[in-house]
């Protein structure tokens, strides 16, 4: 695994099998704060109609470095809400390998040992990492994960695997109607690609399906709602 840097100066990781990166070359920590932060649970947040302080349950499909938990945990910390984070995936890299990533000298965090304490996190256990974030890393293979005791367990899935072309099978119908299964009515997934397949693939398993702008260099992402009953756009 080579690390790189990309635009914005943070940190990706080239898979060398599938010569694919970690992360968007034109910006690590850019395109994870817009398509997940920002277009994923800011976007959810202003759009609760119920104004208590929910704690919101999040899905990430495919952990990798950490960064989106990075994020959202600081985001937790500075906005007093609590998350509930579980991130899957398949083949959790080194502590070797996390230690060299720049993320938390370029995000201003509220915790300075934030990505430590994640990073240190056991896999297959919950931890609760403080008042505001519980993180939940599963060493699992999605696509044989029995996701039935998840019925509409969360608010907002980050489907964040490796591209459509690098790797097909994260991208097949069967799992986008596990996902509409595994979403709470009103929940929503969020991703970086804006592929036809993906975007057809998640209006047929049930999704409202929209496409935003992308993040730097990207024209769209997409966003995909489980309506609540009898809800269209
Ligand atoms: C694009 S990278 C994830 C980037 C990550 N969200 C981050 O911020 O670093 C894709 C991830 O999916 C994981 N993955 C690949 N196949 C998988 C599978 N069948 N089940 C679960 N995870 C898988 C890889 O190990 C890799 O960590």
């Amino acid at each position: 695994m080579e690390l790189l840097l990309t635009n914005d100066g943070s940190h990706t990781l080239h898979h060398p099998t599938l010569n694919e990166t970690y992360h968007s070359k034109f910006g690590a920590i850019e395109e994870s704060k817009y398509v997940f932060l920002e277009k994923g649970l800011g976007d959810y947040l202003n759009n609760l109609t119920n104004y208590g302080q929910p704690t919101i349950s999040i899905l990430e499909i495919g952990y990798g470095t950490g960064l989106n938990a990075l994020l959202f945990a600081n985001y937790a910390i500075g906005n007093n809400i609590k998350l509930h984070y579980t991130g899957i995936d398949i083949l959790p890299l080194s502590e070797a390998i996390l230690t060299q990533l720049n993320y938390s000298e370029i995000i201003p965090l509220h915790t300075t040992d934030l990505f430590q304490q994640l990073n240190l996190a056991a896999w297959n256990a919950k931890t609760i990492v403080n008042d505001y974030f519980e993180i939940n890393k599963i060493q699992a293979d999605i696509l044989e994960f029995d996701s039935s005791i998840y019925l509409e367990s969360f608010d907002l899935i980050l489907m964040d695997a490796f591209a459509p072309d690098k790797q097909p099978d994260m991208w097949q119908n069967k799992l986008y109607k596990d996902f509409f299964y595994l979403c709470k009515p009103g929940g929503v997934l969020v991703t970086y690609t804006a592929k036809g397949t993906v975007k057809r693939g998640l209006m047929e398993a049930g999704f409202l399906v929209e496409k935003l702008p992308g993040p730097p260099m990207k024209r769209h992402m997409l966003r995909a709602t489980k309506p609540l009953q009898n809800e269209t756009f």
